[in-house]
């Protein structure tokens, strides 16, 4: 069964780290219902989800997927490139702990799993405000015994890598090239976004379906048109936090 790590909302939420969009007021009781529809609809996709308790001092603490990235060999505990986001992955590491071998970042590297592609045996490192050229090295020299390529990826104008470019398939990435560099991608089929909606590159695929946000309906039509089936979830007060559908959880 798929596992599905996830973490309820901090209640000091609203002080989140913010990057490349401007605060605006977010309604925490919204946030939680949103949450909870997302966790929920991870169930209905079929997952075992396995929700951790609130962390009352770390704003960001919901967006698991920046503390570690998993692999079928191993699991990666990163160390996420915000210092108030850095004691994250303590219970993460007790999270994955029976599920996977776990491997770590350590300084100078920085890295956020939502810096993180990984598609087959390659690896691609967003090289952005969080996760540092360091962390590509060790990346490189942690797994390359087990057969993976690492490269960096420059980008613009985003928080992460999975802002501009998702799987969908083992083939297809959804994307919004005005972000990225693309030339690592150019061997894959792509889905672009609708170019109203910047913020619609980042998609959750699980178990036949692709895990989408409600607020990117062109781009939704496009993935549609191409046969995919989507889950959609209103996720409009994590969005306000720079967050997104991969950031909830980590797929196990
Ligand atoms: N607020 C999400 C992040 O900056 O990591």
């Amino acid at each position: 069964m798929t596992v599905a790590i996830t973490r309820k909302i901090s209640p000091r939420f609203s002080e989140c780290e913010l990057t490349h969009i401007q605060r605006e007021p977010i309604d925490l009781e919204l946030a939680r219902q949103q949450h909870a529809s997302y966790t929920a609809t991870l169930s209905a996709l079929g997952c075992e989800v396995i929700e951790l308790p609130e962390e009352l001092s770390l704003p960001d603490s919901v967006f698991v997927e920046d503390t570690a990235f998993i692999l079928p060999e191993v699991a990666v505990i990163t160390r996420p490139g915000a210092d108030s986001r850095k004691p994250e992955t303590e219970s993460i590491v007790q999270a994955l702990t029976p599920y996977k071998t776990l491997l770590h970042l350590n300084a100078p590297a920085t890295g956020d799993g939502g810096d993180v592609l990984v598609l087959g045996k390659n690896i691609y490192i967003g090289k952005s405000t969080r996760s540092n050229s360091a962390a590509v090295t060790q990346l490189q020299n942690l797994l390359a015994p087990y057969g993976y390529a690492v490269a960096q990826v420059e980008l613009r104008d985003c928080l992460h890598l999975k802002s501009a470019l998702t799987k969908v398939d083992e083939e297809t990435v959804l994307i919004n090239p005005n972000w990225v560099d693309t030339t690592n991608f150019k061997n894959l089929r792509w889905i672009e976004i609708d170019a109203a909606e910047p913020h619609a590159a980042n998609c959750l695929p699980i178990n036949g379906k692709i895990l989408y946000p409600t607020a990117f309906p062109k781009t939704a039509a496009k993935l549609e048109a191409q046969g995919y089936a989507l889950a959609q979830v209103d996720v409009s007060e994590l969005a306000k936090a720079e967050g997104a559908v991969t950031c909830c959880s980590l797929i196990v």
